[in-house]
């Protein structure tokens, strides 16, 4: 069932309401947003910890790899260009880091805070091929500057 995106917004703002802690914010939004859809197979931030790294946070799935560097993956891509990626077939992607074989689709976003710096991305993988669409990305980085960038 698709995320009710209105609905969880709201859920979120108010889980959320008066915390400015960056882990407890990733953990919360990760928590409502993996048991809010069923196409979620894994959700989880990645957090740009040095230049040009990223490194895991709070995620709800199978587990994630550690370390992802800006030139490699799908994360590096979002975190690189500041652009969402929306990826259909995850094997159709050039340099595509598999934490699980079973994930066919991917939708990665970068977050921001309220300067606009990046942060680190948010990342969900689909085990259903083409799972995401630009309803998603749009309502998703709804949440994700209203949680980060208030
Ligand atoms: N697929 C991501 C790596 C993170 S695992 O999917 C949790 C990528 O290519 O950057």
């Amino acid at each position: 069932m698709p995320a009710d995106y209105e609905t969880l917004a709201k859920t979120i703002a108010s889980l959320t309401e008066g915390e400015t802690d960056e882990v407890a914010l990733m953990a919360t939004v990760v928590c409502e947003l993996h048991h809010a859809d069923d196409r979620f197979d894994w959700t989880g931030f990645y957090r740009v910890t040095e230049p040009e790294l990223l490194k895991i946070g709070p995620y709800q799935g199978g587990h994630g790899c550690l370390v992802i560097p800006f030139a490699r993956g799908v994360c590096g891509a979002a975190a690189r260009t500041g652009e969402v990626q929306l990826v259909p077939d995850v094997e159709a992607f050039p340099g595509h880091i598999a934490c699980s074989s079973s994930t066919r689709s991917e939708i990665v976003l970068p977050v921001r805070n309220r300067d606009g710096q990046i942060i680190g991305v948010l990342d969900i993988d689909s085990d259903r091929p083409d799972a995401f669409d630009e309803t998603d990305a749009r309502e998703l980085e709804a949440i994700l500057t209203s949680v980060f960038a208030r």
